[in-house]
């Protein structure tokens, strides 16, 4: 028989804001599911965690490997009443005109299929009892045009479509479906852009109303209220975390504005 605790699924739990994730649902009281690509890696953040947990591995784009981690999920904890899209890839960065091919589509199919196919999984044991809630993770790529982001921009976008086609069709199910739309988050991957030169810290920190980037566990705190009840006539919706990046229109510095 399935426990009273609220079971959360997390993708791409083992790091920056997955992980910053997976503390914030058990310290909740969630039991969390945390799914990575290494089982090694997700099963170490699980046991971190105090508390009723477990790792699971999968690659999120593969159709199979999603059905036999829900699977086992079910099989594990019997109920699923939460699920955090946040697996994903930055992508290669390089001049639209001189971008690999392979990666563009690797991008899209870890980022758009991902959130497709972990959704679906998720579908059967949510509708089962009538309650749910799905929060994917966007990006402001994906709301307004960066250049050299061309996948990960047009995936985000698809990620933001896909978030209100699901609302729509699944609300009748009890399943509410939203994203958030994080800025500049200080994690490992925007680390990574700083250091091959593609991100200014400085540079980008002035064009951020709020002076400064984001840390993980603010993302983690706006997906935590999208998948509380606290948020249970909200569906369909792509909230932006991103210090005012999105909303600022003007000329010059954003901070100073
Ligand atoms: P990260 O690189 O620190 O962590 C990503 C995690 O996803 C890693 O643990 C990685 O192993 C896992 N992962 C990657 N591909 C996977 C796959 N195919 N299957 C399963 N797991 C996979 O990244 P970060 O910064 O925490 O990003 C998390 C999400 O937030 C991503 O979807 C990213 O696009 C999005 N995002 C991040 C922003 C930022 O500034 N850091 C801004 C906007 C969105």
């Amino acid at each position: 028989m399935a426990s009273e605790q609220k079971v959360a699924a997390i993708t791409g739990a083992a790091n920056g804001i997955g992980w910053a994730l997976a503390q914030q649902f058990a310290a909740a009281g969630y039991a969390v599911c945390a799914i990575d690509l290494d089982l090694d890696a997700a099963r170490a953040r699980a046991k971190e965690l105090s508390g009723d947990h477990e790792g699971f591995a999968c690659d999120v784009s593969d159709a199979d490997e999603v059905e036999k981690a829900f699977a086992a999920i079910d099989k594990r904890f019997g109920r699923l009443d939460v699920l955090v899209n946040n697996a994903g890839i930055v992508g290669s960065q390089e001049a639209s005109i001189h971008q690999d091919m392979e990666y563009f589509d690797r991008i899209t199919k870890v980022i758009v299929n991902g959130t497709f196919l972990c959704s679906r999984a998720a579908y059967h044991p949510m509708a089962a009892r009538r309650n749910g809630a799905i929060v994917n993770v966007g990006s402001i790529a994906g709301l307004v045009g960066l250049p050299r982001r061309n996948a990960y921009g047009a995936a985000k976008a698809g990620v933001h479509s896909l978030t209100r086609a699901l609302a729509s069709e699944w609300a009748a199910q009890g399943i509410r479906v939203n994203a958030v739309a994080p800025g500049f988050i200080a994690t490992s991957m925007v680390q990574g852009l700083v250091e091959r030169g593609i991100v200014d810290e400085a540079r980008l920190s002035r064009r951020i109303p709020m002076g400064r980037l984001g840390t993980p566990d603010e993302v983690a705190e706006a997906i935590l209220f999208l998948a509380s009840d606290s948020a249970r006539y909200i569906t369909g919706s792509v909230l932006s975390v991103d210090g005012g990046w999105a909303a600022f229109g003007d000329a010059g510095n954003a901070s100073e504005a």
